[in-house]
């Protein structure tokens, strides 16, 4: 008997979906009054008319240019099994998108209905082709029932992948022999580093947080910016990074202690899923890596230079490379060996230096 209830209920949402996504909604066109603000932009899409209503009123508030993406999904029957079977398959079906000026944009917001607990396949095909790089995206879904965190999360990642692919100078070929590993920071240098990164932790800056753990913790940025509240664990101890693009990726981290005051003060009161340093690019970290660079004093290194420099000190800790490419997230130990340690620091395994020579400890 519940089954059958079920199944009937099921039913009826469907056929009401089915109903009012064949319904177009109009809503009244929008197109910039005056001198437009060309710091937003919206671009949409919208197959029966709420997302448009939606992408409207936004760029009514900001008075910003607007542009439609269509896409080949009829109102009708057949166009609503397109939909589902497209959105199911997660394909990037073919889009034309109106002619709209993103350079100037600093943020652009992206407008689509959501299908299948994620964004419509045609705002997925858009990313893939538009250059949003340096761009802050804000996603606006419409929707009837729920969508899923874990596939907005996806839509980002690939925003994100997809600034890293379009690389101004990815194309450009070296010239001479390539030189693995990125320029670190002596120990001195990283301890005056270090000093002037805790002051300005404490002063309440969470991107001196974020650029600590790229040193002592080896991690990426893309992975501490895409950290949440629930992922600090055992009081704190503990850092979960359970998903990534390898298998390695995924790997539980020990917080050193002069870190875990800190990362507990950002998890309290939020929260589980809830980003532990708030919304913020991959960017944020390398930015601060470089700003508490430049106010400490010492050369301007990259987010990756300080993972590099974390990997060196482990190593001349005498830790294995094992244990160093575990805790950094590679597959195999060449690749921590090649790029990211120096040299000096592998043959000198047995030198007992770890991270407390950066809080001043001796060698
Ligand atoms: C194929 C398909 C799948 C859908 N899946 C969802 C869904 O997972 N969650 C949801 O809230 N709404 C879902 N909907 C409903 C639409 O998101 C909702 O009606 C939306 O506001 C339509 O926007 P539009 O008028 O701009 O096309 C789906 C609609 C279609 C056509």
């Amino acid at each position: 008997m519940v089954v059958v209830a079920a199944a009937v209920l099921g039913i009826a949402a469907f056929a009401v979906m089915v109903a009012k996504d064949r319904t177009y909604v109009a809503s009244v066109p929008f197109s910039p009054q005056g001198e437009p603000n060309r710091e937003i932009a919206v671009v949409y899409y919208s197959r029966s008319g709420h997302s448009e209503a939606a992408a409207r009123e936004i760029a009514r508030t900001f008075n910003a240019p607007i542009a439609r993406i269509d896409a080949d999904y009829p109102r009708d029957f057949s166009g609503q099994g397109k939909a589902l079977s497209d959105a199911r398959a997660e394909a990037h079906p073919q889009i034309r998108v109106e002619p709209i000026d993103l350079a100037p944009t600093r943020r652009v917001f992206l407008v689509s209905p959501t299908w299948l607990f994620r964004p419509a396949p045609p705002l997925w095909t858009y990313v893939e082709q538009a250059d949003l790089r340096g761009k802050e995206v804000v996603l606006v879904m419409t929707g009837n029932s729920r969508y899923k965190q874990e596939e907005i999360d996806e839509f980002g990642r690939r925003v994100a992948k997809h600034w890293l692919r379009s690389n101004p100078v990815a194309d450009v070929e070296g010239v001479g022999k390539r030189r693995h590993g990125k320029a670190q920071l002596r120990i001195d240098e990283a301890r005056r580093w270090m000093a002037k990164a805790i002051e300005l932790a404490d002063g309440g800056e969470g991107g001196a947080i974020a650029a600590m753990m790229a040193l002592l913790l080896g991690m990426r940025a893309s992975e501490i910016v895409s950290r949440v509240v629930r992922d600090l664990d055992d009081d704190g101890h503990l850092l979960w990074i359970p998903t990534a693009k390898t298998e390695a990726g995924k790997r539980t981290l020990r917080v050193p202690d002069v870190l875990r005051p800190y990362l507990q003060r950002l998890a309290a009161d939020s929260t589980p899923h809830a980003p532990l340093f708030g919304q913020h690019w991959r960017d944020w970290p390398r930015e601060w890596v470089q700003r508490v660079c430049e106010l400490a004093g010492v050369p301007k290194v990259t987010a990756h230079g300080m993972r590099g420099l974390h990997s060196t000190l482990a190593m001349e800790a005498g830790i294995t490379g094992h244990v160093v490419a575990a805790s950094l997230g590679h597959e195999n130990v060449s690749t921590t060996v090649q790029s990211y340690a120096k040299p000096e620091a592998v043959a000198g395994a047995q030198q007992r230096r770890a991270l407390r020579v950066l809080a001043g400890g001796a060698g």
